[in-house]
């Protein structure tokens, strides 16, 4: 099951139905197929209940579809194990989310270490505080994390999603909590820092200022998905 791909997520032919009882089932996502090359950064638009959550949640692994299948690097997810999931997750994907998750009462740095702790991986510290450093927050790394403004708070949670140096960082809606200037903030961070990584970035926005920055949009309608050429060129995966 271990193919060689070149791509970084595959969605073919999904979808995810959910039961609301008395015989009516409602389709969040019906019929998706969509690829995505290493280093590219997509944005996903459309109305609310539209279905880009449950798109994020399918490409994640934390949710599986009805019908169809998703590919991770080549290999289908559900044809894994809850345990090999788990694993690929923690060490494929990276996640960030609008209200920004972080765990009040411990520090900026011990947060964004976390989920290397959970890996039993004590060495994570020091990359913790160079990420940091790239979103300019390392003078804060002791501090506890709610004394963080808001766009602060996203730039933690955008340094733990690529603490483990994840190919796939998947982004819902992580400017819908901050004001213009930190939401340019934000997004620019992301952008450039999954770039830099080599890392793919998938991510959910209402604006289509926020939309216009990425490689290629994505527009959901009720579940079903249209693919936007992109408007310019691809940028290449780096700078390098
Ligand atoms: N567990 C569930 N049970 C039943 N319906 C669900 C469940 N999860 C999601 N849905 C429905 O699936 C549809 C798509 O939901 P989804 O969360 O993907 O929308 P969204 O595009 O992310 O919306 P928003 O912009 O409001 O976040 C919605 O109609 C939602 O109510
Ligand atoms: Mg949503």
């Amino acid at each position: 099951m271990k193919g060689h791909s070149p791509y970084v997520l595959e969605l073919k032919a999904v979808s995810r139905t959910y039961d609301l009882g008395g015989g009516r089932t409602l389709r969040a996502l019906d019929d998706v197929s969509c690829r995505v090359e290493a280093g590219r950064s997509i944005a996903v638009v459309g109305r609310s209940g539209s279905g880009k959550s449950t798109l994020l949640h399918l490409a994640a692994g934390i949710d599986l579809p009805n019908t169809g299948s998703v590919h991770l690097h080549g290999r289908d997810i559900s044809q894994l194990s809850d345990s090999e999931r788990t694993r690929l997750r923690r060490t494929e994907v990276g996640l960030v989310f609008q209200f920004f998750h972080l765990l009040p009462g411990l520090s900026v740095q011990d947060n964004v270490s976390l989920p290397g702790w959970i890996a039993g991986r004590s060495q994570l510290q020091s990359r913790a505080l160079e990420l940091l450093e790239t979103v300019g927050l390392s003078d804060r790394a002791g501090q506890s994390v709610e004394k963080l403004s808001g766009g602060e708070m996203q730039r933690v949670a955008i340094c733990r999603a690529l603490l483990a140096g994840p190919r796939l960082l998947l982004a819902d809606e992580p400017t819908g909590n901050l004001d213009d200037e930190n939401a340019d903030l934000v997004m620019n961070l992301l952008l450039d820092l999954t770039r830099r990584e080599g890392s793919t970035l998938i991510y959910v926005t209402h604006s289509d200022e926020m939309a216009a920055l990425a490689d290629e949009v994505w527009h959901l309608h009720s579940g079903r998905l249209d693919i936007a050429s992109p408007a310019t060129d691809p940028r290449p995966a780096s700078g390098a």
